[in-house]
């Protein structure tokens, strides 16, 4: 299945979360048995033999990739989660939203110093989420070798502020 068909099997919704917004609705293409398989083997086949140490998912919807990918590379699966909801010793960091701001968290141990880190989510926007992860991945010491994303919506800016990082989207969206 071609990255068209997969994008073909994701539900568009308009004005969801509110006004405007063009909302991409993922689950029809999870549901859909050769969707998943199409979607988990381009992300596979994009980072077999890098030998990546983790996988990081960002909430909610890299949870989705992340920990699947993490198995079949070989590699641990590290959740960054929403403020408060990590049990041990977290770091955290808080980063800017159109209005105000949002905070992630990641356990002070689930990174070591060298580790090669991949970090996963299903779209890339802005880029202030992921700009935010990577920034953890720095405070513990690891090396973020990429960015990947099943959606990527152009025009806002998410390239830019992930300059200077290897980022693989598996469709483009205008
Ligand atoms: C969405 C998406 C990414 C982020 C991308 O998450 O899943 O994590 O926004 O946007 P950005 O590139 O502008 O930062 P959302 O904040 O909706 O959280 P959710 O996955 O928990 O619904």
């Amino acid at each position: 299945m071609s990255s068209i068909d997969i994008l073909s099997l994701i539900r568009q919704v308009p004005n969801y979360p509110k006004e405007g917004i063009l909302f991409y609705d993922i689950t029809t293409a999870l549901e859909n048995p050769e969707g998943l398989r199409a979607i988990m083997k381009g992300f596979i086949d994009q980072y077999r033999d890098q030998k990546i140490d983790k996988v990081i998912g960002t909430e909610a919807r890299g949870f989705i990739f992340a920990p699947t990918l993490a198995y079949e590379l070989g590699a641990g699966f590290v959740p960054v989660r929403k403020p408060n909801k990590l049990p041990s010793v977290t770091i955290g960091v808080n980063y800017a939203l159109e209005y105000g701001t949002d905070r992630l968290e990641i356990h002070a141990d689930a990174i070591k110093p060298g580790e090669r880190v991949l970090i996963v989510d299903d779209l890339l926007a802005t880029g202030g989420t992921a700009h935010a992860v990577t920034q953890l991945v720095t405070q513990l010491g690891g090396e973020t070798i990429g960015f990947a994303f099943l959606l990527e919506l152009d025009g806002l800016g998410g390239r830019d502020k992930l300059a200077g990082f290897d980022i693989f989207s598996m469709m483009t969206v205008p």
